[in-house]
């Protein structure tokens, strides 16, 4: 009984250090974190984790099933671009983007819904969809 206790227990840590190790491979969409309206008013859209708060545009919404009631609100992801989803060849730019979740996207097709700008970064935002790796830090 103790030792399948412990052994449940083990296996519960190494499945978590594995999971925080390793890159999962995922989607991502792109949203307008904010609406410019000329000439310089510039709205931030509410974010389900920090309403109107600005974190800045290197930010992201999670997908549901990665929005677990909220408990990834202000977590960091490194995300990497992998390849294209469509026709739009080679939409990769090769560098990866530092996100933090501030937002919910339900219903949301992809994994990540990134800024348009953090978006950018990785990858051509004519693809409108990627394939990329994203891991916790
Ligand atoms: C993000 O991941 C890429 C690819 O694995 C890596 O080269 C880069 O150093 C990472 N950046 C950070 C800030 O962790």
């Amino acid at each position: 009984m103790a030792l399948k206790v412990s052994l449940a227990i083990i296996f519960g840590i190494v499945a978590t250090l594995i999971s925080v190790a390793l890159a999962a491979p995922g989607t991502a969409t792109f949203y307008s974190s904010y609406v410019l309206t000329p000439p310089i008013h510039i709205y931030f859209a509410a974010s389900a984790c920090y309403g109107n708060k600005n974190y800045g545009v290197m930010i992201a919404a999670a997908s549901d099933p990665l929005w677990q009631n909220g408990a990834i609100c202000g977590k960091t992801f490194n995300v990497t671009c992998t390849g294209p989803t469509n026709p739009v060849p080679h939409p990769c730019t090769g560098a990866s983007v530092v996100v933090k979740i501030v937002d919910h996207c339900p219903g949301c097709g992809g994994t990540l819904d990134l800024s348009r700008e953090a978006f950018a970064r990785i990858a051509n935002p004519v693809a409108g969809i990627i394939k990329i790796d994203y891991r916790q830090i």
